[in-house]
């Protein structure tokens, strides 16, 4: 039976494609391509589609036998969210559903689901926070995300599709042996900008807000390698293959980082200086989150295996670096 990667052409999709693909798994690939890349995942089979298109998807599912999805089609820019919430439930909320319905009546009976740490809000107590926190979004992307994890509740009790929602805290690193990066247009994430600025200096980094109630001011982010999160979806698939129960696990590594800390961190590994110069605070950043794990590493059996912010870093360079050795290849 076939395993149907949604949004399999952007940066943690396509890591994960290749993962399921090298232990095996029969991988199929959708993606309207508006933010991903064929070129991540050429040698898998690409179908170009929308998930928000029930006839496409009826079409897909007639045709190829398909007992497993991992959904990762979305928007996912937090400001964005808090400037056109709506796009996020139309995007995110609405679609989700056309797939969930589609893959429901095709017979499909085990679902994975890109979830986010951003379901939390700021947590009570800046501690690592486990999947029984209180879920208080602060954004219009984390409201869009808590309620797929809803509707895959609904499923599970009225039609018994079975599903694990992964909610990743801060995805980052080159994956593959660095060879598939994270770049977006415009890049808003913190380590690719940082790294950026690294290598054109004329261009400072904008740190958004140095007065949130942390150490040193600026927010904490637990940080993990995208290979780490393709492991986990692959333990993810492997466990509801073999007829677990729904599950919701946070992805991180239960350490968070200041801004600060990942700027200093990132002038040591790249050996350069990196400009900043300090901006107002990014409306729907909350200022602390970091993972307790524990759940996925019991309940999935996960290890993550680049754990660091060195190891993370280092490989975010390398790809980085690599990248601009190969300019022909288009990266989103
Ligand atoms: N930051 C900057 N300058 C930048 C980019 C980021 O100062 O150029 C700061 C942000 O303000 C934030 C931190 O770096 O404090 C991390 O920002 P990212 O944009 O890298 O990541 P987010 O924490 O906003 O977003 C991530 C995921 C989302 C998820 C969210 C949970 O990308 O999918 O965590 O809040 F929803």
């Amino acid at each position: 039976m076939g395993v149907l990667v949604a949004g399999g052409a952007g940066y943690i999709g396509s890591v994960t494609a290749w993962a399921l693909a090298d232990v095996g798994a029969d991988v199929w690939v959708i993606d309207d391509l508006s933010t991903g890349h064929a070129a991540s995942v050429a040698g898998l089979p690409l179908i170009i589609g929308d998930v928000g298109d029930a006839a496409f998807l009826y079409h897909f599912f007639s045709t190829h036998k398909i007992d497993t999805v991992l959904h990762f089609a979305a928007r996912s820019l937090v400001a964005e969210s808090m400037r056109d919430p709506a796009k996020y439930f139309d995007e995110n909320v609405g679609k989700s559903a056309v797939l969930i319905r589609q893959a429901a009546l095709a017979g499909v009976s085990a679902f994975i689901l890109s979830s986010t740490a951003a379901v939390y809000g700021t947590p009570q107590r800046f501690e690592p926070i486990p999947e029984t926190a209180p879920l208080v979004p602060e954004n219009p992307y984390g409201e869009s995300k808590q309620s797929i994890e809803r509707m895959l509740e609904w499923m599970d009790r009225c039609a018994g599709m079975r599903f694990v929602s992964l909610r990743y805290f801060n995805a980052a690193g080159a994956g593959r042996n660095n060879t598939l990066i994270e770049r977006h247009l415009p890049e808003t994430h913190l380590i690719p900008n940082v790294l950026h600025t690294a290598l054109y200096p004329q261009e400072p980094f904008s740190l958004f807000g140095e007065d949130y109630p942390t150490p040193d001011g600026t927010c904490i982010r637990d940080y993990i390698h995208v290979d780490d999160l393709a492991s986990a979806h692959v333990a993810a698939w492997k466990y509801l293959l073999d007829g677990g129960s729904s599950l919701v696990a946070n992805l991180g590594n239960q350490r968070g980082f200041s801004v600060r800390e990942v700027l200093e961190a990132a002038q040591l590994i790249t050996g350069r200086q990196i400009p900043i110069q300090i901006m107002p605070r990014r409306p729907g950043d909350p200022p602390y989150l970091v993972a307790d794990p524990s759940r996925a590493h019991e309940i999935l059996d996960w290890q993550p295996l680049h754990t660091s912010l060195e190891a993370i870093l280092t490989s975010a360079w390398e790809g980085i670096l690599r990248a601009e050795k190969q300019p022909s290849v288009s990266h989103k």
